[in-house]
């Protein structure tokens, strides 16, 4: 994913989905920011007041060739980012085999297609770069992440149970799996 392309919403917005590098750090924080006071931030792991990401390990990471890390533009604003890492890449094992995937849309960018979007950029670039089985985990209240990823193919391989609590209420965490076939 070298070339920024230009996708539109359902409601006819069009936004612009690039590759995030070192360089955006400051616009993924300002993201950030936002993210944690949106209704979307409900069943995720992030939370209001949690620390700032490390500037140098952002950059490292962002700029890895081992990961994706693709961000959706409305404007100059960041409004939502789907990510790829490969696990343990240098591990003769693991050998990078798995991708761990994620996304985060703000709510005002969702249900219109972007998140089914990334997931497809995701997918390509894990097949290009030789990811065998991309990998996710969901909140079991997450409706709208799990629907979206068993429509793309993903498969409930596994349940962690009581893994947080929110509003007082155990969460348990679906293991998602998708094997690329050749
Ligand atoms: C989860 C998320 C990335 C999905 O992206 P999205 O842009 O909203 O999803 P899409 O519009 O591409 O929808 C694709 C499919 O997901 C499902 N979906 C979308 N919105 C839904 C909703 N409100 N309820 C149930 N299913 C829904 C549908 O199956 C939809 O298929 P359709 O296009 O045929 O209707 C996005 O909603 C988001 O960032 N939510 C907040 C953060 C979050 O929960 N991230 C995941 C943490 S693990």
């Amino acid at each position: 994913m070298n070339r920024a392309i230009k996708f539109k919403l359902k409601n006819g917005k069009v936004v612009t989905i690039r590759r995030i590098r070192g360089t955006d750090y400051d616009a993924m924080m300002k993201f950030f920011d936002k993210f944690v006071r949106d209704p979307g931030v409900k069943y995720t792991s992030q939370y209001l007041g949690q620390p700032k990401k490390n500037k140098e390990s952002c950059i490292k990471m962002y700029d890895n060739p081992n990961n994706l890390f693709l961000g959706a533009w409305d404007g100059d604003n960041l409004i939502g980012e789907s990510t790829i890492t490969k696990l343990a890449p240098d591990n003769p094992k693991y050998r990078g085999l798995t991708g761990e995937t994620g996304s985060i849309i703000l709510n005002k960018y969702t249900s219109q297609g972007l998140g089914g979007k990334l997931k497809t950029i995701i997918e390509k670039w894990a097949r290009e770069n030789g990811v065998h089985k991309l990998y996710a985990e969901v909140y079991h209240k997450n409706i709208r992440s799990l629907s979206n990823l068993l429509k793309h193919g993903y498969t409930i391989v596994g349940i962690k149970h009581d893994a947080a609590i929110i509003d007082k209420e155990w969460m348990h965490e679906y293991i998602l799996e998708k094997i690329l076939e050749k």
